[in-house]
């Protein structure tokens, strides 16, 4: 039986890394997904591959109004919303100094923001589903092991995502009687387009980088996105029915040491 059999999600930021391949693994698990991006192209190329169970929409997720329209697109196509996957995110990297108030907004914006207001224009959806169906519904957030631990040179971020723990706590006891489950992953650096974006706070050189990331992490290897969606199509189906209010670390044993 497939793990998501029957349930309707919503991945945003999905046209790439993390949320393309959750797209992929939660069709394949059952799920019928609409996926939001700011990318078009790159959406609608990955809605074409999954066919008749993923639709498209663009969603940037600090509008409302459209986080509204996506929603709806869950309602009209599959009539209801089980599971909502707040993935989309933005980098960032450089010294606290510099940081001006354009950079700053952008990343708790885009980080904390959009994923509070898309959560809000999911809700009374996910509410009724939650009443009809002994499942429950979900809502996931992929928040980074920057929410767990920090490094230098990434404060903004590291704070955003700790935001994101935050949001996904206190959502959790709000939403716990209605039977709405709330959890954040937590993936270390994961070689998506996004990575690049963070090269200048790690090393001048990209395989540089990548080695001593490889290198603080105790199983000697670093996370493909294909670990983050396989966690999330856990958490989000019934065989994680008892888990809420968790950060999950995707880490190879990083939180340990
Ligand atoms: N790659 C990593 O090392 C890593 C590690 C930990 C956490 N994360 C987090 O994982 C999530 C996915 O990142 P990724 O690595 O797959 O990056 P990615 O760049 O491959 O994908 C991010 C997607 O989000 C979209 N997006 C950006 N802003 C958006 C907005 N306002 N509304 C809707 N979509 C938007 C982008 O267009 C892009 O397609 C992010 O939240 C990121 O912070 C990434």
């Amino acid at each position: 039986m497939a793990r998501l059999a029957g349930k309707v999600a919503i991945i945003t930021g999905a046209a790439s890394g993390l949320g393309a391949a959750s797209a992929r693994r939660f069709v394949e698990e059952g799920a019928r997904v609409v996926i939001t991006d700011l990318d078009d192209a790159a959406g609608q190329a990955l809605a074409d591959e999954l066919g008749q169970n993923c639709a498209y929409i663009h969603d940037d997720h600090m509008n409302r109004a459209q986080n509204e329209a996506a929603v709806a697109l869950a309602v009209e196509r599959w009539g209801g919303l089980d599971i909502l996957f707040n993935n989309a995110g933005t980098p960032f990297s450089g010294a606290f100094e510099g940081i001006d108030d354009a950079a700053l907004d952008r990343v708790v914006d885009v980080n904390l923001k959009g994923p509070f207001r898309m959560t809000q224009a999911a809700l009374p959806e996910l509410r009724k589903r939650a009443a009809d169906s002994a499942s429950g519904a979900s809502i996931l957030f992929t928040s980074s092991l920057q929410a767990l631990m920090a490094r230098p040179n990434f404060t903004p971020y590291t704070a955003a995502k700790h935001g994101v723990h935050g949001l996904t706590r206190g959502l959790a006891l709000e939403l716990a009687p209605e039977n709405i489950r709330v959890n954040t992953l937590c993936p270390a650096a994961t070689d998506t387009p996004m990575l690049k974006e963070f090269l200048p706070g790690m090393a001048d050189d990209w395989e540089e980088a990548k080695s001593r990331f490889r290198s603080t992490i105790p199983l000697g290897r670093m996370p493909d996105p294909i670990d983050t969606a396989n966690a999330a199509v856990f958490l989000a189906s019934d065989e994680a029915r008892m888990i809420t209010g968790i950060a999950l670390p995707i880490d190879g044993g990083s939180t340990a040491t």
